[in-house]
């Protein structure tokens, strides 16, 4: 059988050994570090979710109530557990035991948030169940189903994850402005603050360059000309979304790093830089 000639027979349904493709036994032709973009996909959100972990069972070093930064990872914090003066949305809970997240009511949408995102759905497909690994790199796996079939059909979720954090923004934002009303000043800023906002902003970006709010705004129209306003917003939207795969890398460093830095003020390594009060 010459290299061009059609597989006869496979048990394969999908990829390059299926029924009808070629006879190319090399798994593929591609001579370049094509292995290197998934790996490193790998590292770097097995590294994040490690911290991410870590961090939301910790339960302390969360709040600095001097300045009163609260931790992207702990907010809104509604438990009885929650420190005193952490507690701007009331107490909904009665005392969590131990590793249970205080921001348990957040949690779960920010992940399906993200999980369910376009980008990252694209990411770990590639680093984790190499489906496929990478362009012209064929996938080990013997059928392919796409998301039609349970569990991958609840991707289609996300554009109700999309509400859902667009409302966990909303707090966020809250905590920031917050941030600027320190204890014993009904306005002041540091380093924090700062880090606060950046970070806060980003979120607005990407959560503003979803694929789904792309279509919210601007979907399921004839034409923009009777539309001025919403052509306005899908054309912001539009040069958001252009950017949405460096969104999703810099949001996920911004909240490690505004966790990192509230977690060290708060337990006191370092004192948090004040340039007003
Ligand atoms: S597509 Fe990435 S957040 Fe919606």
């Amino acid at each position: 059988m010459t290299a061009t000639q059609p597989r006869p027979d496979s048990k394969r349904t999908a990829g390059t050994a299926a029924p009808g493709r070629a006879t190319i036994d090399a798994r593929t032709l591609r001579t370049d570090r094509w292995w290197q973009a998934p790996l490193i996909t790998a590292l770097l959100l097995s590294a994040w979710v490690l911290y991410a972990f870590v961090r939301t069972v910790w339960q302390a070093a969360y709040f600095a109530a001097p300045e009163h930064y609260l931790s992207p990872f702990y907010s809104p914090c509604v438990t009885a557990s929650c420190t005193s003066g952490s507690r701007d949305f009331g107490t909904w809970f009665g005392h969590f035991p131990a590793l249970i997240p205080f921001a348990i009511v957040t949690l779960p949408f920010l992940l399906g948030f993200r999980l369910t995102c376009y980008y990252y759905r694209r990411s770990y497909y590639r680093a984790f169940w190499q489906s496929p690994p990478a362009c012209a790199v064929a996938e080990p796996h013997t059928n392919y189903t796409g998301e039609t079939r349970f569990p991958l059909v609840l991707q289609n979720l996300h554009r109700y994850f999309w509400v859902a954090a667009g409302v966990i923004s909303i707090v966020n934002t809250w905590d920031v402005v917050q941030a600027f009303r320190p204890e014993g000043h009904s306005f002041g800023f540091g380093l924090g603050t700062v880090i606060m906002l950046v970070n806060v902003v980003l979120l607005w970006a990407y959560t503003l360059s979803c694929h789904s709010c792309r279509h919210i705004v601007g979907g399921r129209m004839r034409n923009f000309s009777a539309h001025p306003l919403r052509y306005r917003a899908w054309t912001f939207v539009s040069k958001l979304n252009a950017k949405h795969m460096q969104l999703a890398w810099t949001t996920l460093a911004t909240l490690l790093i505004t966790d990192a830095y509230i977690a060290f003020v708060a337990a006191g390594t370092f004192s948090d830089p004040r340039f007003v009060n």
